[in-house]
Formats: C-alpha cells, structure tokens, sequence
C-alpha cells in the first residue's frame, strides 16, 4: 500500500496538567494562576465547585449531611466558571456568586460536603472536562493523588496554619467581610482536620509530589521553584512563554 492510501491515524494530544494540592490559604490560587499565564493554561479551582454545591445547597435547603440530595444536586449543578477581563466570574443558577461564594460559612460547608465519597464522585466528570488543550493548571486537594494522577508536575503546596489565617483575615478585610483572625484559626484548624482526616481523597501529597512551603518561601520564590521544576519535564517546557 503506498503511503498515500494509508488511513491517517491521528495521534490522541493529552492535555499536559500541572497539579497544586494543599490547604485553604497556602496561595495555592495565586500560584496556579500565575503559572497558567506562564504556560497558556487552562485552570481549574476545585474548590470553588465544592464551594459552588455547598452555596446551592443552602439554596435548595438541603442539608450538608444529606448525602442523596446533595449527589442529586452535584450531578445537576448548574454552575458556570466564565472569564471576566481575565478574572473567574461563577455563574450558579444564572446569577453571578463570583464573591458569595467566599464566605467563611460556605468554606465550611464546603469543607463539610466534600467528605462525602459520592459527592466526590459526581463532581470528578465535571473537573475532567476542564483538562483541554494545551494544558491545564489544578488547584484542590486530591488533584494529584485523585483526580488527575497522571499529571506532568505535582505540586504540594502547605504553609502554616497561622500564616495562612494571618492572610485570609486580611483578603477577608479587603473584601469587605467582616472576620476575626482567632474565628479564623480555628476554622482554618478545624478545616485542615476534617480534610485531612477524611476517608475518600484525604489532603495529602502525592508520592511524587514536590512539597513546598510558602511560610518560609514566599510566593514569588514558590513560583520560582515551580517553574524550575516544570523545565525538567518534557511535556511542560515548550509551553514556557519567556517573560
Ligand atoms: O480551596 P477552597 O478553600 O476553596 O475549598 C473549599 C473546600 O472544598 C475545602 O475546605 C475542601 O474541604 C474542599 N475541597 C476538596 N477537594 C478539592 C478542593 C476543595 O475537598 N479538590
């Protein structure tokens, strides 16, 4: 047969991924964004979809132990992430709750839905599709151990829990919620506990995760050690935009 006629097979492209676990406040978010501008990446903020059930949950009356009614609502979620001039706008049921979302209230109740393993399953379809070309950036707990354990480049990214709510008091004053810094402590404590500790994708570094800390490194320098890391992997280089 000559090369001609032969059928041409298209190679299947897999999206590379590049995954940020760790707890609430590590600059997880900072850092994935970051590094999807350096890249041209997609991203995906796991949490706000947990964040996003809990909301419509609440919504709904359902409660957060509930386990059948929040499956049936996780499965119909009707949410949307849209870029606005570059910022994610959320969408839930045709309303933008791009802020609501943040509240101290809906993190734990957040926090509190996703311990339950067929919440869990019935949003992983939803974060799949998020991988697209020419690659995508994950921000969660169990994106590299769960979720996407395939990825190119895992990242666990941690800081301590005072630091973390030394930050969230101050984001939560900016954006003009009321918050007490001991309030959040122990929220923070409580929440690193409950993720921690749960049976189904407990926050914990992938094997072969590269653990980072941003207490003693700072943001910048975090980002730094990233980029040096994805430059060792074959898939990631190319998409390295110089800047
Ligand atoms: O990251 P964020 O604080 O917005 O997440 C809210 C809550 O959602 C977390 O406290 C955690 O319990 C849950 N979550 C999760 N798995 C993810 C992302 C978030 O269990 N991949």
């Amino acid at each position: 047969m000559s090369a001609d006629l032969e059928p041409s097979v298209k190679p299947v492209i897999i999206p590379p991924v590049i995954t940020i676990d760790g707890p609430s406040g590590s600059g997880k978010g900072t850092i994935a964004h970051r590094l999807a501008l350096k890249f041209g990446f997609h991203v995906l903020d796991s949490g706000a979809l947990y964040r996003l059930l809990a909301l419509a949950a609440q919504q709904h009356g359902v409660q957060t132990h509930n386990e059948a009614a929040l499956q049936v609502l996780a499965a119909h979620l009707d949410a949307q992430f849209q870029d606005n001039n570059g910022e994610a706008m959320l969408i839930l049921e045709g309303e933008d709750v791009t802020q609501s979302i943040r509240s101290e209230e809906i993190g734990a109740a957040a926090s509190k839905i996703a311990a339950l393993p067929t919440v869990r399953e019935a949003l992983l379809q939803r974060q799949h599709a998020f991988r697209e070309t020419p690659g995508l950036v994950a921000d969660g707990r169990d994106m590299g151990t769960v979720v996407f354990p395939d990825a190119s480049l895992k990242i666990f990214l941690t800081a301590s829990a005072e630091a973390r709510a030394e930050r969230r008091y101050k984001q939560l004053l900016e954006k003009g919620f009321a918050a007490s810094l001991p309030a959040i402590l122990a929220d923070i404590q409580a929440r690193d506990l409950r993720d921690s500790q749960r049976t189904v994708s407990p926050l914990k570094p992938a094997q072969e995760a590269i653990v980072l800390d941003s207490t003693a490194l700072g943001i910048e320098a975090v980002l730094a050690a990233v980029i040096e890391a994805a430059k060792t992997k074959t898939n990631l280089q190319e998409f390295l935009v110089k800047s």
